[in-house]
């Protein structure tokens, strides 16, 4: 599989059988896409994934700021194998929802966490054509690490911005990290959008203020670098 987010080795560690509670699934969730990202998971040890980080650095100091009440809402989209879910618990956050087109990804997720997985709020939807998440309660915090920046279509990022400013509690926040415009024009064989501060201002349009942002390279496990933009919004 042609990746330029560097997508490699072909070994999968997790034990798909051993989840705890059902993913809750729907059937209009986009197949093909759907099944392309299972297919990464599959195929890929998600430690070996280009995007992985095993300390969500960037993203827990941003969250660390906030001072958020410990049942505070959080929703991490197109969470993946995120270990932003583990530190979070860990940190006795109980309000946390996953969710991801990608079942496979959750379901790696779920057995990765063990007993915790119980705690948390499985949800496979799609972002660009959401369903289940149109129920979803309004959220102190959303996270986005990655994710965004797959939307090259106007259509799909307004579905996106619009479920956002829908489901983002006022005084509530968004982090929202992206390939900035020195990164990859391909993420896993996907072309992305590439942001600078600017262009995400301008995409959440009136109802968020820009609290903070910054540019950090990440370095994926190949060794390989990849330069993102992390932006923190708060919902006015
Ligand atoms: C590059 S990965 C990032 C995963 C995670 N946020 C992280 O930082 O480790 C992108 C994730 O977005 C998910 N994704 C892609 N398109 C999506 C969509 N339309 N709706 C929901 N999730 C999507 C993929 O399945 C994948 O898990």
């Amino acid at each position: 599989m042609s990746s330029s987010c560097g997508t490699g080795g072909c070994s999968h560690g997790a034990n798909l059988e051993s989840a705890q509670r059902p993913l809750i699934t729907k059937n209009k969730v986009n197949e093909d896409l759907q099944s392309y990202w299972d297919t990464i998971y599959t195929v890929v040890d998600y430690q070996k994934n280009g995007w992985f980080e095993e300390v969500p650095q960037q993203s827990l100091d941003l969250i660390h700021q906030l001072n958020l009440d410990k049942d505070a809402r959080i929703l991490n989209v197109g969470a993946g194998t995120t270990t932003l879910v583990d530190f979070l618990l860990k940190q006795n956050f109980n309000n946390i929802s996953a969710t991801d087109i990608s079942s496979t990804a959750l379901e790696i997720l779920k057995d990765r966490l063990q007993d915790n997985a119980k705690k948390i709020d499985w949800i496979t939807d799609d972002l660009t054509n959401p369903t289940l998440l149109l129920d979803l309660a309004p959220v102190d915090l959303w996270i986005d690490r990655a994710v965004f920046h797959f939307f090259t279509e106007v259509k799909d990022q307004e579905t996106y911005l619009n479920l956002l400013a829908q489901k983002v509690k006022k005084g509530g926040y968004v982090i929202l990290a992206t390939f900035n415009l020195k990164g990859a024009s391909k993420c896993s064989g996907l072309p992305v959008r590439r942001y600078n501060e600017l262009m995400l201002k301008t995409k959440l349009k009136d109802n968020f203020d820009l609290v903070e942002s910054f540019e950090y390279t990440y370095t994926m496990p190949s060794g390989d670098t990849r330069p993102y933009i992390y932006t923190l919004f708060k919902r006015i």
